[in-house]
């Protein structure tokens, strides 16, 4: 069995040691432009011209959640597209939110500001129950920031395509549970796919449907934000705040007004970063079954675009 690995940014080593470990009996080589063709590969934002000249793979393996990147090749029709399931991300991404919803019900930056001024000054506490947490997309990591925020004892709610049930979790579900998702939530925390359906979603309209005091955490990608209309909000004090960790373009641009606004909290696109043991052990598993023709899970529904 032959293995690509194509992955932009990386350092192959590693990965190549990792994945030969976990599938001794495979022959993994970095690809480069006009190789024989390969059964397998393991991606991350592959030029379209590996795609082009690797027509026969049987799947391909992306080393993260997310596969709008990927989508946007120009792929063969049958490919079988394998995004990574949580490999030690979902866990991550609930530290990540929780922190950020903690500090800002807490209000830890003023807490912050008041200590570097040396003052011992209490600000009153505020309600949970004030603070009804609304979760956009409701999949592998949706669902376990939602059982984490729960277990603090907020309000949760979320919101997927498809109607979901979820213990401790008021759910509602496409485009008609939109507004009445948005009217029930303070703080919103993206965790959608980036789809044509979820471009720009985060957007004056939806933003400004939270309750007063709205709070931002976009966890997902850069482009379901309309950057001019969360400033505007913001500055209109419609909204309290945003913690953001993904941008249009990556990295943020020195002079992008989001580095500079005093309530916008910047984080460098690493709320759940890829873990490469739990990838490995993920990514060689799916291998060694579909070697043994055996079903997968987490094969992109490519025409859905997640
Ligand atoms: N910042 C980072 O470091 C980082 C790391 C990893 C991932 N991410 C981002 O997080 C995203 C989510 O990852 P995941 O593994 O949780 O994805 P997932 O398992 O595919 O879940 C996606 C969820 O979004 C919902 N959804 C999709 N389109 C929708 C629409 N049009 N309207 C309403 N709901 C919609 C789905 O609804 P259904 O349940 O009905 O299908 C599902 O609940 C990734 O796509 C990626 O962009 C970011």
């Amino acid at each position: 069995m032959k293995i690509a690995f194509c992955c932009t940014d990386t350092r192959p080593e590693p990965w190549l040691q990792g994945l030969s470990a976990a599938l001794p009996q495979a022959d993994i080589q970095v690809w480069q432009p006009g190789m024989a063709p390969f059964d397998y590969a393991v991606v991350w934002a592959p030029p379209q011209q590996f795609i082009d000249e690797q027509p026969g793979l049987r799947a391909l393996f992306n080393i993260g959640a997310g596969v709008d990147g990927l989508l946007k090749l120009r792929l063969p029709p049958g490919l079988a597209v394998v995004r990574l399931e949580d490999a030690g991300m979902s866990v991550q991404m609930a530290e990540y939110v929780c922190h950020a919803l903690i500090r800002h019900f807490r209000e830890f930056d003023a807490y912050e500001a008041s200590a570097r001024q040396g003052q011992w000054s209490f600000r009153k506490p505020r309600s949970r129950a004030d603070f009804p947490v609304g979760i956009m997309g409701l999949g592998v990591l949706g669902r376990r920031v939602a059982q984490a925020v729960a277990q603090f004892g907020f309000p949760v709610n979320g919101w997927s395509r498809a109607p979901r049930a979820l213990d401790g979790v008021q759910t509602y579900s496409g485009p008609q549970g939109l507004q009445d998702f948005l009217a029930a939530s303070r703080v919103l925390v993206n965790l959608l796919p980036l789809t044509p359906d979820t471009e720009n979603i985060l957007n004056h309209d939806t933003l400004g449907r939270l309750q007063p005091g709205g709070y931002l955490i976009n966890v997902a990608r850069g482009a379901h934000l309309v950057d001019a209309d969360l400033l505007a909000l913001l500055d209109a004090g419609q909204l309290a705040g945003a913690t953001l960790d993904v941008f249009r373009t990556e990295p943020l641009p020195a002079q992008h007004p989001f580095w500079q606004h005093p309530k916008i909290t910047v984080t460098p696109h690493t709320s759940a970063r890829t873990l490469r043991g739990e990838t490995i052990a993920q990514v060689a598993g799916k291998i060694a079954r579909l070697a043994r023709q055996e079903p997968i899970t987490g094969v992109v529904d490519v025409a859905r675009g997640y």
